[in-house]
């Protein structure tokens, strides 16, 4: 099975969603509940449109060789250098075809079986992170909860319980607050400070990922609270109108970090060679979140495998065109920022 193939059964399938043949952002917009950006709805398709201005410098002479796409991330080996994206609420933004549990039973498994790993949501349903944890567990590990910053006490049980999933790292979406479905809720959800942050990221007792950093200031006080990893991300535009696109803050980032932390980057990421294009400008590995859930809604746990696949194929294809025979010799001078 192609992926095309996968988005052509996904269509009709996905609530407001319409499985475009490129997830772009701009036939969903502002839609919200549903797949789309907040406000103006325009964030997403920046990020998408900001790897389009990233461009591949080819060279072909050098060495015939076979690509190594795998990656090693705090200590476990994936075969490649991407993740499918945490997505929750599954029901309020896509329809009843699945909710929470259903779609984590199907994407952790076959994130795994694919050699990579999901980040998996969180909900205001205690049940939600139960079953992601149960799914995580069953597949010895290979899955990173992402909590929310919801209050004190909330957050401290649920970290509890997706640190019992036996999860080789842990993540947080620290700009959730500004979801326009989460305000108001209970649990309420909320910013944290960087004190509060070093105590989960200790309760943590994995790898701790704060997702949703997108200036240098914010990733210095994530190092400062001891996160391991930070996800450059603005929530695929989710939270905050006119935010820059991810691409256009991520050098600036990964010059400042400087290596005290690993670096994930997402929005708009579609293809293997955006993929090496985020390598190439710094990141370490990238996320990759509504088209694994295109891929779970076309054609299950297929779907995700012929996705992977599909990314991983191309990621190969571009590493030889451009001369990186590993992850860690594809460098910045192998593309082009067009301003
Ligand atoms: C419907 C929907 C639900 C999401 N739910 C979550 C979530 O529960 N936790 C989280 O950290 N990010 C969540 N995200 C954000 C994604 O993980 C990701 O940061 C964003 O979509 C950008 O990546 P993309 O352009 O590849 O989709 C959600 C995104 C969408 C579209």
């Amino acid at each position: 099975m192609t992926y095309k193939e996968v988005l052509q059964a996904a269509q009709g399938q996905m609530g407001p969603c319409r499985a475009c043949p490129v997830c772009n952002g701009r036939a969903c917009g502002g839609t919200i509940p549903g797949p789309g950006a907040k406000g103006s709805g325009t964030v997403a398709v920046r990020n998408f449109d900001a790897w389009r201005n990233v461009r591949l410098n080819m060279d072909t002479i050098h060495e015939n060789f076979e690509p190594d796409t795998s990656l090693t991330l705090f200590g476990r080996s994936f075969k490649y250098p991407f993740f499918a994206g945490p997505v929750g609420a599954m029901t309020l933004h896509y329809g009843d075809k699945y909710n929470d549990l259903d779609y984590n039973n199907i994407l952790v498994p076959a994130c795994a079986a694919a050699g990579i790993a999901a980040f998996t949501g969180d909900g205001t349903n205690h049940k939600v992170m139960e079953g992601a944890a149960a799914a995580i567990t069953a597949c010895g590990g290979a899955g990173i909860p992402t909590v929310k910053p919801w209050d004190n006490a909330t957050v401290a049980r649920k970290i509890a319980l997706a640190r019992s999933s036996g999860c080789f790292a842990m993540a947080m979406d620290i700009d959730a607050a500004g979801l326009p479905f989460l305000q108001h809720l209970d649990p309420p959800a909320g910013s944290k400070t960087v004190e509060q942050l070093k105590e989960i990221a200790l309760a943590a007792g994995v790898p701790f990922i704060l997702k949703g950093i997108m200036t240098v200031k914010g990733a210095e006080k994530a190092i400062e609270a001891g996160a391991a990893g930070i996800v450059v991300s603005n929530h695929g535009g989710r939270v905050l109108d006119d935010c820059p696109a991810t691409q256009e803050v991520l050098a600036d980032i990964v010059a400042a970090v400087d290596g005290r932390a690993k670096i994930l980057v997402d929005g708009g990421i579609r293809t293997g060679s955006d993929v090496f294009k985020a390598l190439a400008l710094g990141a370490d590995a990238v996320l990759i979140a509504r088209p694994f859930v295109t891929a779970v809604y076309g054609a299950g746990a297929d779907g995700v495998a012929a996705y992977t696949a599909q990314l991983g194929n191309e990621l190969a294809d571009t590493m030889r065109l451009c001369g990186a025979p590993t992850l860690d010799a594809i460098t910045r001078d192998m593309v082009r920022v067009i301003k």
